[in-house]
């Protein structure tokens, strides 16, 4: 067998489970907005544990619906009135084959008065959250009582519901984090100060948990192992924890990292490397006897095999890798590697739409929290000839999902490739993840018989010329270019520079427009070893960037060799300088540069679609050919229009 410690059987507590992999918890704003479980989110669970994962750890549910919520539709466990759907859940995780545990949570400091409806949050201490900008109130003393119940009781609730276990939510800078770390809790109480103080809240909920659900149910505690800030907890003192903590009896732990302040390590975008944080598991593993799980950026077999061979995890938790292809489990163990859907870790339509009070959905994989409403296997009535224009990323899928509904289909893509400008966007630094979607839909493409034609610019008489009974046209987009004669020996856009079409190195250079493909052109420039001045008219860049990728991209942006000027707008290029219009004082000044980049955004390219209009019976137009954005909105079409031809 090719992964034998992926597809050992194990063990936690007295849960026996098929495999090694954990679907970790994820929240997915799947509930009702008063805390119940929907029908959405128990087709969305079912369907993971279809894929054939060991353990599916359901996302956080709310211990204290008054004032610890920490999304608008998080699911709650506060009341008996939440059993029902609970059990729902967990019945329908086990009728797939697969045991389920409960994640239970109290959001802390980082609730927002969104969620708790006006009330400041609460915390050990009155410590402001830098990346909310919220101060908490501290708890009292009765408070911190309440507390330790109402976690038991959610335990015990889980119990009653069916679950196999529970995992208490002592990382990420929620509540429970906030009284272990040295960052959060400055109380003078016995709930603060020494090592036994902070552990107290914890131990407490322990106590009581085990007091009310016994030895035979699943206690698991998750922890950020680094918090990764200044003065927060480190591996040294989290291995004391996990000692102190299987003393307590817990029956495995969860080694995740980071809290709001830090939270590009919680849920990393696409710059962070495969299997990154392994070594925190590694770090308890060395301590403790109970089960580890390691988790972050784990989405390849090899790299999770790798995990458990060497001994830094007993399990491996695989978190977006399972919402991008819940069938990760089954095609690895069936040999089928090269069917994976792989997350890119894009963050778009996950967390970014979380961010944004929305439900979980994925960039990559358009039924991601639609399995409700979509049936992914449905066939077609009739089998009609289709033909897709345009190869990247939107018409890939369309083409894709109209062969899997039993149509014959033809892609035609002007290019020698396919990919469109998943190619351009994969040249910046750090951004290779991006073609795993493309390198997929490829092979799947080929797979399912679908006839690429490569190199073929599809006009109105090449389309018509296949007699097809429907059209989609995916001709996404191309660079606005500025309305000023420009001297082409001296300006590019940033397509001709990133496709590398123009060569610019150690040279002067204004990049204009500071929207992420300003962002990332500016950086694959001073990786040439120029100098960069990026001019944005906005007050500030990337801002159409997904909200932990920009922290990162900024972070990648302070380099010595780039100069960052914002609510600066271009008025005019002449040779060799940009004129611009300072907003701070109205003044107009000049930049030189030895080349100018222009990053203006794209125009859609939907001249074909208007001129197909009335001369074929179907015909749909999406992606960035409609209104440029992300891949997200074009696989999204993609997918709503596939399954109506
Ligand atoms: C530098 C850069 C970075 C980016 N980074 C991200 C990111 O991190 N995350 C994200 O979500 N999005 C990102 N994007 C945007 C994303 O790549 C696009 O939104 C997405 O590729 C649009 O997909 P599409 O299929 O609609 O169009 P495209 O990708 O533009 O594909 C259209 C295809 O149609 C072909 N075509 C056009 N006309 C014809 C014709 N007449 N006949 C045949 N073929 C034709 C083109 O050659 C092209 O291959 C980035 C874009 C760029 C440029
Ligand atoms: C949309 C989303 C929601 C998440 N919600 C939770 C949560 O409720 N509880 C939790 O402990 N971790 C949560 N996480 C973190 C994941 O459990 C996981 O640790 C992280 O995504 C890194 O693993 P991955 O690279 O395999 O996705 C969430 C992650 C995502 C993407």
């Amino acid at each position: 067998m090719k992964y034998p410690n992926l597809f050992r059987s194990g063990k936690i507590g007295k849960v026996e489970l098929a495999n090694r992999v954990v679907m970790p918890p994820m929240a997915t704003n799947l509930g009702s907005a008063f805390g119940e479980v929907t029908q959405e989110l128990v087709a969305y669970y079912r369907r993971r544990a279809r894929g054939g994962v060991g353990l599916i750890i359901i996302e956080n549910a709310q211990v204290d619906m008054y004032q610890g919520r920490s999304l608008t539709a998080q699911i709650a466990v506060d009341k008996d009135k939440f059993l029902s759907g609970l059990r729902d859940l967990a019945e329908a995780i086990h009728a797939e084959g697969a045991k389920v545990f409960l994640q239970i949570q109290h959001g802390g400091r980082q609730c927002t008065p969104s969620t708790t409806d006006g009330l400041p949050p609460v915390a050990p201490s009155e410590v402001a959250c830098k990346f909310l900008q919220i101060t908490p109130r501290a708890l009292t003393r009765d408070e911190i009582q309440e507390l330790v119940e109402k976690f038991a009781q959610a335990a015990l609730r889980a119990k009653m519901a069916g679950f196999d276990g529970v995992e208490i939510h002592a990382a990420h800078g929620y509540l429970i984090n906030e009284f272990l770390s040295p960052y959060t809790n400055r109380r003078t109480d016995e709930y603060g100060g020494s090592f036994e103080n902070r552990m107290r809240f914890l131990l407490e909920i322990i106590e009581r948990t085990r007091m009310l659900v016994g030895n035979d149910f699943a206690v698991g505690v998750r922890l950020s192992v680094d918090e990764f800030v200044p003065g927060g907890l480190k591996p040294s003192e989290t291995r004391e924890i996990a000692r102190v903590l299987e003393e307590k009896g817990v029956d495995y732990l969860s080694a995740s990292c980071g809290i709001y302040e830090s939270v590009s390590t919680i849920i990393e975008p696409m710059n962070f490397a495969e299997g990154w944080r392994a070594y925190l598991a590694a770090q308890l593993k060395e301590v403790v006897s109970c089960p580890v799980i390691a988790v972050g950026v784990i989405r390849h077999p090899d790299v999770a095999e790798k995990i458990l061979a060497e001994g830094q995890a007993d399990f491996v938790a695989i978190g977006r890798g399972l919402i991008a292809d819940p069938d990760w489990v089954k095609k690895v163990k069936e040999d089928r590697e090269e069917e994976i859907n792989y997350c890119i870790g894009c963050n778009v339509g996950c967390i970014g739409e979380l961010f944004a009070n929305g439900k979980v959905h994925c960039a990559v994989n358009p039924w991601a929290g639609r399995e409700f409403v979509f049936c992914e296997e449905s066939k077609a009535e009739r089998r009609k000839k289709v033909v897709v224009v345009g190869g990247g990323p939107a018409g890939m899928e369309a083409a894709l999902i109209c062969a899997q509904r039993g149509h014959e289909v033809y892609l035609l893509e002007k290019e020698q490739e396919l990919g469109g400008q998943l190619r351009l966007a994969s040249q910046a630094p750090h951004k290779e993840k991006i073609l795993w979607f493309r390198d997929y839909l490829e092979r799947m493409l080929r797979r399912s018989g679908v006839r690429i034609e490569l190199g073929k610019e599809a006009s109105v008489e090449t389309v018509l010329s296949y007699n097809p009974d429907a059209v989609v046209v995916a001709t996404g987009g191309e660079p606005v270019v500025p309305p000023f004669s420009l001297d082409p020996s001296v300006t590019a856009t940033a397509w001709e520079v990133l496709s590398g079409k123009v060569d610019i190195r150690e040279k002067k250079v204004v990049v204009v427009g500071g929207g992420v493909v300003g962002c990332e052109t500016s950086l694959f420039l001073a990786e040439r070893d120029n100098w960069v001045t990026l001019v944005e008219m906005l007050p500030q860049i990337a801002y159409d960037a997904e909200i932990i990728t920009r922290i990162e991209l900024l972070k990648e942006l302070n380099r010595e060799n780039i100069k960052i000027m914002t609510q600066t707008k271009c008025m005019d290029v002449q040779a060799g300088k940009v004129v611009y219009l300072c907003d701070a004082d109205s003044s107009t000044s000049e930049l030189t540069g030895d080349y100018i980049v222009f990053a203006l955004g794209t125009r859609p390219r939907n001249e074909l679609y208007h001129e197909l209009e009335g001369k074929v019976k179907e015909l749909f137009l999406i992606g960035d050919a409609r209104s440029p954005r992300k891949i997200y909105q074009g696989v999204l079409e993609a997918m709503t229009v596939a399954v109506q031809v």
